[in-house]
């Protein structure tokens, strides 16, 4: 599996040098909360203009927002590489999508705990990344739920005989425990923040996920 350090868990002082300590990771994580969607506010599109001049990973951006069409162009300037969405948010999905590839850039769709993978399907071929939340989005060190692995094995099985091209996400409480559930329902990416960033060695942790 690659692996995602989600910088929410980070030293948010030191934030270029904590992703430049996350060796072996291919993406990073980065969770913009709007206060609305979630009750929780993170960061915006200026942290992450700032982050691609000295970052040379995939920016996983992933909107925790009420409004992502209205928004996802500022994240597009910025220089984010993915942008991830939520089917629950207000703005129309399709159009989101159209949206965020008009601009080559790609596109992820995410559904939190409770919404079913169903409401997914009209979308899956157009999509980059399918991001499954196995917490319920707004904050780090949460326990993972088990209601994720089915999810991942209803898309993985989904791509598999339609040949859809998505990577297949996981977003939260994942440690090597819960890396070698998704990993074996078929995940592609796993999400890791506290696991990675409240540990004293953030390369060793990525390489334990990377090689479960
Ligand atoms: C939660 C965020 C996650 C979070 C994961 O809403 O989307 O990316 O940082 O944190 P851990 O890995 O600690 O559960
Ligand atoms: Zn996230």
């Amino acid at each position: 599996m690659k692996v995602a350090p989600s910088i929410l868990s980070a030293n948010f002082n030191n934030l270029v040098e904590e992703i430049k300590l996350c060796e072996g990771a291919e993406f990073v994580h980065i969770d913009v909360m709007d206060g609305h969607f979630v009750p929780n506010i993170t960061i915006g599109a200026c942290v992450i203009k700032n982050l691609k001049k000295e970052i040379d990973k995939v920016l996983d951006v992933h909107l925790m927002i009420t409004d992502p069409y209205k928004y996802s162009p500022d994240f597009i300037k910025a220089g984010a590489d993915i942008i991830t969405f939520h089917y629950e948010s207000d703005s129309d999905v399709k159009k989101t999508i159209d949206l965020i590839k008009s601009h080559n850039v790609k596109v992820g769709l995410s559904i939190k705990p409770g919404t079913s993978v169903d409401v997914l399907k009209p979308y899956l071929k157009d999509l980059d990344l399918v991001l499954v939340m196995s917490v319920e989005p707004g904050f780090g060190g949460q326990k993972f739920m088990d209601s994720a692995l089915d999810k991942i094995k209803t898309l993985a099985k989904l791509k598999q005989e339609e040949g859809y091209h998505y990577l297949i996400e996981v977003d939260g409480g994942i440690n090597t425990e819960t890396g070698k559930l998704v990993r074996d329902a078929g995940c592609e990416v796993v999400v890791a923040g506290s696991y990675v960033f409240k540990s004293e060695n953030y390369a060793e942790k990525i390489n334990y996920l990377k090689n479960l």
